[in-house]
């Protein structure tokens, strides 16, 4: 028989057959009353998602380009932004700032921390001309979870806006956009969302719109103007990518029958379980504030967190390594969008059977056990 693949790394993630088969449906044209209707529906679950009443945009591309239209929109050249850069995905938004000609203050963290909203504050007292705090709400290179509350609580207080690179974390982190007064939240499709690759998703405060009127930094494609004006006519500025806008419906229909709270509890529960599996078999946890969606972990010896992953596909099962200073070191095992406890069993039950084949010393069985303890309140 050939291996049944398992995909488990944090993006792309499976996808539930439901979705698949809402792709296959007939493409209808986007100018029709018919796809407007549906396209409705879809921007008001998108709001429920995004916990807010703030315009969604929707746009054919990946998670970065929901970043770029953040950076694009809201400032000009010259101006100041402050970036929290705590891993891989914090770097970005400061490599877009650059790209665009945005002078950005970095306020850098340990990899595997979350970043103080004090300091936050403190930056924002020092920097009065600091015009867009840049963050993340799950820190997808080292499995982190920022306090996005209690930064927004601090942003809300200036005339800064707060933008949070929310592409691993909606759908799976609990997110409350308005609550939490975030004022752009970029996403990706192919995370919590439980959708192929493809879609990204920008929602919009008032707060950011009006500060986009004043942005003249370079746009098209990307202008929040094109899909403000495309949400109130009903019509998309540009093709949409219709099959993957039939697996968003069908996707957002699901979260909704689950409930966003069940949807949280579920990835908090599996996190813990999966957390508790590593740890009872003796490895380390990279993060200090572990997100909900996926777990990082050292192997056993300084470098042999490559040598999991490696052994994890000999065993058709993807998990995603370590990046930069943490590549070969740490080993990150995903349980985000469509994941349930016995991805989590599986997932350790490998994880023991590539423990045991590299000759470590440990109780058979234990991680299994610990893990079961804490799904079983699912
Ligand atoms: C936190 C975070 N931000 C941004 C990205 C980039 O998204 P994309 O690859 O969809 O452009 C990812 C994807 O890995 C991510 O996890």
């Amino acid at each position: 028989m050939s291996k049944k693949y398992y995909l488990m790394s944090p993006g792309p993630t499976s996808v539930p057959p439901e979705v698949s088969l809402a792709e296959a449906k007939p493409i209808l044209h986007h100018r029709t009353k018919v796809f407007e209707e549906m396209l409705g529906q879809v921007n008001e679950d998108l709001k429920y998602l995004f916990q807010t009443k703030n315009d969604v945009f929707t746009y054919a591309s990946s998670g970065t380009g929901a970043m770029e239209s953040a950076v694009a929109n809201l400032l000009c050249a010259g101006d100041t932004a402050l970036v929290v850069r705590g891993g891989k995905f914090g770097e970005r938004w400061g490599n877009i700032c650059k790209a665009y000609g945005v002078n950005f203050i970095p306020l850098d963290i340990e990899w595997g921390y979350a970043v103080s909203p004090d300091e936050i504050e403190a930056k924002l007292k020092e920097n009065p001309n600091i015009k867009v705090v840049f963050t993340t709400l799950c820190e997808t290179s080292t499995a982190t979870l920022m306090p996005i509350k209690e930064i927004g609580a601090v942003v809300a207080k200036t005339n800064a806006c707060l933008v949070v690179d929310a592409v691993s974390g909606l759908g799976v982190d609990e997110f409350r956009m308005d609550e939490w007064n975030v004022d752009v939240a970029a996403v990706g499709s192919q995370k919590g969302l439980m959708i192929p690759p493809g879609l990204a998703f920008a929602a919009v405060s008032p707060k950011a719109l009006e500060m986009s009127k004043t942005s003249t930094l370079p746009k098209f494609y990307f202008s929040f103007a094109a899909y403000k004006k495309g949400l109130e006519s009903g019509e998309p500025p540009y093709t949409p990518p219709v099959s993957l806008i039939y697996a968003l419906q069908q996707a957002l229909d699901m979260i909704k029958q689950e409930t966003i709270e069940k949807v949280w509890q579920r990835h908090r529960l599996l996190a813990q379980a999966t957390r508790a599996g590593i740890t009872a078999l003796g490895l380390r946890l990279l993060s200090k504030s572990p997100a909900n969606g996926l777990t990082a972990a050292f192997g056993p010896g300084e470098d042999d967190g490559g040598v999991i992953v490696k052994k994890y596909s000999q065993l058709g099962i993807t998990v995603a390594g370590g990046q930069d200073a943490l590549k070969g070191k740490i080993f990150r095992i995903a349980h985000m969008g469509y994941a349930e406890m016995f991805d989590v069993i599986m997932s350790i039950s490998a994880l023991e059977m590539i423990l045991m084949d590299m000759g470590y010393k440990f109780e058979l069985g234990a991680g299994m056990k610990a893990a079961e303890e804490v799904l079983k309140k699912l």
